[in-house]
């Protein structure tokens, strides 16, 4: 449709019409629709008649093409205008073939890989009859405790901002009319969702504005950047107004700051929320201060279509404030040729070739190989084929392996540890005990698991959270394996054979009575449909560890908030032998995490060698390079992660030690050295001011190039402007 035809619709349309575009809601209220899709957040009654369905603008969770096309046909032949639905949901990590969760994914530290997996995403759940999926979720996150983190990519910001460009151009591509095995994408949560107090979900957020301007909006700057086509607003506040009806949020930075002129949906119920929080009285008051605020769909609370009609007749808004949020609706539709094309890509018997092929599930398998992280290893991995060995633990032989968010993929479709090692080990090699379950154990599971273990050259424990542990509602106090858990690992560790603990879950864990009890850990986090398969490459070297954490590690839940990217304070402890009181520190435990930012090991080594700077001075119009050897000393080939941090030594607020500035993932076979560079530019030393101004200081820099935030060689440099 040209823009004239939609501003004729528009026209055309009542103000009920109008009104109907604004409301999403889940499937079972349309005809056609066989179940009530995938439901989550809190059901609200929603005292909708058929009138008001036939008026709907979208539906969530609604999936596959058989289910998608009913309800669409059906709906056009009440919508009075033949205004089609759009169909959205959670493509989080995946459709069908489900990739490792996101947290994991910002651990291979691949940008193409992660554009891939989006595309592949895409490209199921269009097929499927989807038009557009809530991702990719770019909140900062800082609190291990917090169950959402498996679905981020980590504590930095700029990291953040690249994997969900990288995301929204697998999903969108960059012809949504023509290329239909893109969807839309819509980033989310707007904005510091990840801030919750105490890790809890849906709790206060309170940060600054410099904060926000600094931390929590910069990814969402890059992905909107980028082309995303939505956002979505947080549950949270934002200097102490909700995010669903904060205008100075949705409006002044969003629109009028940033330029963004998309759609902008609710979360799940978050404008009527307001009431709980507080700031409106009543459904009617929240319907107006999330309209106002420029909120153009509510998702599954009717707060709109139950009150903006009377708001209007009251003069407490104008008509046109609904037809800015129905044009940018219906301009999404058109985008997606929904106007043309109603189904657009839906179609039953191609979905059964494209969903879940091979194909794609070997995407998945080597996407889960890049996302894995190696924590230690001393001479107990890569296993061999000829070796005995007992699989023992909750995760043994358990397909609970793909995360909280995983859309319509089925625990029945993936391959679990055990198949996946056996596939690579001889009849009675391995013997397999669950041991204990998640959070409970019996003698005769212990028994059992003896049994299997006295049999064996190698133990190699499958521990970990059920996927309900982490995600959506589903925040920790305690962030240690549970306690069944750590007792198998104690009684396994009597039996003094050789022990691998793979660990499968959502977010960082406090490790103590593992790391330092088994001889080798491998972070497998949530790994997707064949997540099995994969842990066993990496089990026997077939493919070497390569993902470094994007999360710290905290020495325990009371160290939280750890990470890298922190301040000095006026009194550092520095060194962790510092003997002084008056220092900012804990009498109990460290100030450094357990594992730090960027950390990750491999079966081989990397050296470092020549680093140095074209020049120890940058100005404005010049940049300097960083250039670094890097030699693969040991014998096994493998990809290192060399990470470009940037430490701003003074500024006119605090500025943090180290700052994530550059990244390279380079392969190398034994023995071969590869040069890599980087350059560093004037624009890279820019931050928020007191004032919010975003400029760069001269000064004095540091450079430091190394494998993680810790382990890093330093030089120094200066920027000086004319
Ligand atoms: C949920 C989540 C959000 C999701 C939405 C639709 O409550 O907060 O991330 O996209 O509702 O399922």
């Amino acid at each position: 449709m040209k823009q004239s035809e939609l501003l004729a619709l528009l026209k055309e349309m009542t103000l009920e019409e109008k009104i109907g575009q604004l409301f999403q809601s889940s499937p079972e209220f349309f005809k056609g629709s066989k179940n009530r899709g995938e439901i989550t957040g809190p059901m609200k009654t929603m005292n909708i008649d058929e009138a008001i369905v036939s008026n709907v603008g979208s539906v969530l969770g609604a999936t596959g093409a058989s289910e998608i096309i009913s309800i669409q046909k059906e709906h056009l032949k009440n919508n009075r205008l033949g205004i089609p639905l759009l169909f959205m949901a959670d493509v989080i990590h995946g459709y069908q073939t489900i990739f490792p969760i996101p947290l994991a994914i910002g651990s291979s530290w691949d940008l193409e890989l992660a554009e891939e997996s989006a595309k592949v995403a895409a490209k199921e759940a269009a097929v499927s009859g989807l038009h557009l999926t809530f991702s990719p979720m770019v909140d900062l996150v800082r609190d291990p405790r917090w169950g959402r983190v498996m679905e981020s990519t980590g504590e930095d910001a700029y990291l953040n901002g690249e994997f969900g460009k990288a995301f929204v151009r697998g999903y969108q591509g960059d012809d949504l009319k023509n290329d239909l095995d893109r969807i839309a994408a819509c980033v989310k949560h707007f904005a510091g969702y990840g801030a919750a107090e105490g890790g809890r979900d849906y709790n206060t957020v309170d940060v600054t504005e410099w904060q926000l301007r600094e931390y929590h909006l910069p990814a969402f700057k890059a992905v909107l950047d980028e082309g995303v086509k939505m956002v979505m607003t947080a549950f949270n506040t934002v200097k102490g107004i909700p995010a669903t009806g904060n205008k100075w949020l949705m409006r002044d930075v969003l629109r009028e700051e940033w330029g963004f002129d998309g759609v902008v949906i609710s979360d799940w119920g978050a404008v009527l929320e307001q009431v709980n929080h507080g700031v409106a009285k009543d459904d009617k008051e929240a319907a107006l201060k999330s309209i106002i605020a420029g909120v153009d769909i509510e998702m599954m609370t009717p707060t709109y279509v139950h009150n903006l009609k009377e708001l209007i007749e009251e003069n407490k808004i104008q008509e046109s404030l609904i037809d800015e949020a129905v044009l940018r609706i219906l301009e999404l539709k058109n985008e997606l040729g929904l106007f043309e094309n109603p189904y657009r890509a839906a179609d039953e018997s191609l979905e059964k070739t494209i969903v879940f092929s091979d194909e794609h599930r070997q995407l998945a398998r080597k996407l889960a190989t890049k996302s894995a992280v190696l924590l230690k290893n001393e001479n107990v991995l890569p296993l061999t084929s000829s070796q005995k060995i007992a699989l023992v633990g909750p995760f043994a032989n358990n397909t609970d392996l793909l995360g909280a968010w995983s859309c319509n993929g089925s625990t029945e479709e993936v391959t679990t540890l055990a198949e996946g090692m056996a596939e690579k080990l001889a009849e009675n090699s391995l013997f397999i005990a669950e041991g204990c379950d998640i959070e409970t154990g019996t003698e005769k599971q212990w028994e059992t698991a003896k049994e299997a273990i006295l049999k064996a050259d190698v133990v190699v424990l499958a521990l970990g959270e059920s996927s309900d542990m982490s995600g959506e509602a589903a925040s920790r106090a305690d962030i240690k394996l549970p306690k069944a858990q750590l007792e198998l690992i104690q009684r396994v560790k009597q039996l003094n054979k050789p022990t691998v603990t793979v660990l499968f879950n959502g977010r960082p864990l406090d490790l103590h009575g593992v790391i330092d009890t088994t001889e080798a850990v491998l972070e497998a986090w949530y790994p997707g449909s064949e997540g099995g398969r994969a842990v066993a490459d990496l089990l026997f070297g077939d493919e070497n560890p390569s993902g470094k954490l994007t999360m710290s590690f905290p020495y325990s839940v009371g160290q939280i908030p750890v990470y890298y990217n922190a301040f000095n304070t006026g009194r550092p402890k520095g060194a962790e032998d510092n003997p002084e009181k008056y220092v900012s520190k804990y009498l109990d435990i460290p100030n450094a995490p357990l594992l730090p930012f960027g950390f990750g090991l491999s079966y081989t080594n990397f050296e470092y060698t020549d680093a140095h700077l074209s020049d120890s001075i940058l100005n404005e119009n010049n940049s300097i390079t960083l250039t670094v050897n890097i030699k693969n000393t040991g014998n096994h080939r493998g990809e290192e992660v060399v990470q470009l941090y940037i430490q701003d030594r003074h500024g006119e607020v605090v500025r943090p030690l180290k700052e994530l500035k550059g990244f390279k993932k380079i392969f190398l076979d034994p023995g071969e050295t590869k040069e890599v560079t980087f350059e560093i530019n004037e624009k890279m030393l820019r931050y928020h001011h007191f004032d919010f101004k975003f400029t760069s200081d001269e000064g004095e820099f540091i450079a430091y190039v190394g494998p993680n935030s810790r382990d890093v060689i330093e030089l120094p440099f200066k920027l000086e402007k004319s």
